[in-house]
């Protein structure tokens, strides 16, 4: 198999990120794709079929499950007990003992391991302009984040980054950055949008501008495919020199996070950025890899998760919308690690050693933000309570360390913000976005950051 892969695969990963789709072009991803999670099933000594996911059509007559009455029950991991059975009850073991176990665990059987031969990364100025975003003058640089291949020079990475900060600003800024320019795996490709609010209300890029911050835009897919077939490509690939990963290996979700610690690395060396004060912020496939990236990366101080649904806050274990055998299939088991696979297989979703809690709990002390849209507008596969429920179940946690958790295991009504603690969660009356809560997250983030300017 190793034969059909390499040239193909490079026009494919090149393509994922510069051009539209056609049929073809997709039903080759598909399909090789579908080999890539094959032969990583056959490392993994897998013979049976996986389970099939639930549909994200509500009227397909399979369906996911949207009704509350009919969600399963299931036991949570507890994040302060220890796999030998005692419990946490300081600080210094859940910082010496518990997180570790629970970083392990994550590691090899959900999001994979960093590797430790990763290469190195340059970063160059492609240009600087001083230009406006809405009325407000802006300092835009754009940046390229370009990976020593030496080791492997037939797969060539850069990491394409975007730096807004207001012109008017008198030193360094905070700066949230967004994994962004999304770029649909199978659709057009759109810039990303200064999405709107609601009617009247600035874009988000305003908000955080009118207020003295700044924001970044990082493109994931410009270092690594949002597919299987691109595995082979991109920084996994360049790590693994064109070789498949092993069932261990970091998935997409690694890779996106770990391209945000990157320019994390370049914002240390900018002199219009405060490094101390940096958000991450990402939606759906992308917010997922924002807790990640929160979870893996001390350097975030905060975190804004947009319905992160199944494979990032939302409790795995709850049989209600997407489910790991949807992740797990050969569209979206690209985001984890190949063992991951196991559990939509061999094993069962109430077999993994973690749940979403947990990740939300390796975040902590430092405050996140989870947020999602409404039931009737973004539709209930991205299950809000799901979500909720990861952030709340990760409370004992933030409450050891000192900070204070959602302080409620009550899912709130529709547009409520509950934002009083480290934990916080709102869910707003817009579809499938981070929009409509920007100026909420805003709002809560300014406690963290001091005072915020108007410009
Ligand atoms: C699909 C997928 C989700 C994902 C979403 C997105 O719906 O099932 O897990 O979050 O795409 O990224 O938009």
């Amino acid at each position: 198999m190793k034969k059909i892969f390499p040239l193909f695969i490079l026009f494919l990963a090149s393509g994922v990120c510069r051009a539209q789709f056609s049929q073809a072009t997709r039903d080759s991803i598909a399909r090789l794709s579908a080999l890539d999670h094959q032969q990583m099933k056959q490392q993994l000594n897998i013979a049976i079929p996986n389970r099939p996911g639930p549909s994200g059509n509500p009227d397909a007559p399979n369906a996911a499950n949207r009704t509350e009455s009919k969600v399963n029950q299931y036991t949570l991991p507890d994040p302060l007990v220890l796999k030998n059975g005692k419990p946490v009850k300081t600080e210094k073991d859940w910082w010496e003992k518990r997180r570790p176990e629970i970083v392990e665990d994550f590691d090899s059987e959900v999001y994979g391991r960093l590797p430790k031969n990763i290469p190195r990364v340059t970063w160059k100025v492609i240009s600087v302009k001083d230009t406006t975003i809405g009325n407000y003058p802006i300092r835009e640089k754009t940046l390229s984040g370009i990976v020593d291949n030496s080791a492997y020079p037939e797969i060539k990475v850069e990491i394409e980054l975007v730096l807004a900060t207001p012109a008017k600003a008198e030193g360094k800024v905070p700066v949230v950055l967004e994994l962004g320019f999304i770029r649909w795996p199978f659709g057009n490709i759109t810039p990303e949008p200064n999405r709107l609010i609601s009617p009247g209300e600035p874009g988000w890029k305003e908000q955080l501008i009118s207020r003295g911050w700044g924001y970044a835009i990082i493109n994931p897919t410009s270092f690594q495919a949002d597919n299987g077939a691109g595995l082979r490509q991109g920084i996994i690939g360049l790590v693994n020199k064109g070789e498949p990963r092993k069932p261990d290996d970091w998935g997409a979700l690694r890779a996106w996070a770990w391209g945000a610690s990157r320019a994390i690395d370049y914002f240390e060396t900018d002199k219009d950025v405060d490094a101390k004060r940096l958000a991450i912020e990402g939606l759906s496939r992308y917010g997922k890899a924002t807790v990640v990236a929160m979870a893996y990366e001390p350097r975030f101080s905060l975190a804004f998760i947009g319905s992160s649904g199944a494979g990032g806050t939302k409790l795995l274990r709850r049989v209600f919308g997407e489910q790991v055998e949807n992740l797990a299939s050969s569209g979206e088991y690209h985001w984890f690690s190949g063992n991951f696979i196991k559990y939509a297989s061999t094993l069962t979703p109430d077999n993994l050693p973690v749940d979403a809690h947990e990740l939300v709990a390796l975040c902590a002390p430092r405050p996140v933000f989870i947020s999602s849209g409404s039931p009737q507008v973004e539709g209930q596969w991205v299950d809000a309570k799901g979500m909720f429920l990861g952030a709340a179940h990760a409370g004992s946690v933030y409450k050891l360390l000192g900070k204070k958790d959602l302080s409620t295991m009550e899912f709130p009504s529709l547009g409520t913000p509950l934002v009083s603690g480290d934990i916080a969660f709102r869910q707003h009356a817009g579809g499938h976005s981070t929009g409509p809560n920007w100026s909420t997250w805003i709002a809560w983030a300014c406690r963290y950051w001091g005072e915020c300017k108007y410009y």
